[in-house]
């Protein structure tokens, strides 16, 4: 499952096309997609090439317009209607931490493994070298050893800072 929030699907897109670049290896692939409105959707026109060759793109959107005939919500809500097999899932998400949240609360109440749950942090960053500490979250400098994570390096750290 891939779960992205606004601009977050940029870093997600190639997650989509290794899965379709080796599709045979993959099962059951689901996107959960949210963006303040319509016009915010990143690759919408790539949806259709997506959903060609079997993942299922799930839309939200904050505030609707007239030609929209979709959800509104928050992309947690898809989750929360949305059933998996738990234990085959792997979860990747990017986006505003508030929606990471509660997509790795929602996973973890799911049961899903924390070393299944991969998320890409985001920080302001200065140094960009692991130098100043500006993008530091517990041990790690986002800058230098990430951003991506996968849940059970963040969990101890998780309840402690303002995620
Ligand atoms: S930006 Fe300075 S340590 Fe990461």
């Amino acid at each position: 499952m891939v779960a992205a929030g606004g601009i977050g699907l940029a870093p997600l897109r190639p997650v989509i096309y290794q899965i379709i670049n080796q599709r045979a290896k993959y099962g059951r692939v689901v996107l959960l997609y949210g963006a303040r409105t319509p016009s915010d959707l990143l690759y919408s026109g790539e949806f259709s090439t997506w959903e060609d060759n079997q993942i299922e793109v799930m839309t939200t959107v904050d505030r609707a317009d007239e030609s929209w005939l979709g959800q509104v919500g928050v992309v947690p809500m898809l989750f929360y209607r949305l059933s998996l097999d738990t234990d085959k899932t792997v979860v990747f998400s990017c986006g505003p931490e508030i929606m990471m949240r509660f997509v790795v609360f929602e996973a973890l109440a799911r049961r899903i493994a924390p070393q299944q749950i991969y998320l890409s942090l985001e920080r302001n960053m200065k140094c960009g070298q692991g130098f100043c500490g500006h993008c530091q979250y517990g041990p790690f400098f986002i800058c230098k050893d990430g951003p991506v994570y996968s849940f059970d390096r963040l969990e101890p750290f998780f309840n402690l800072e303002d995620f």
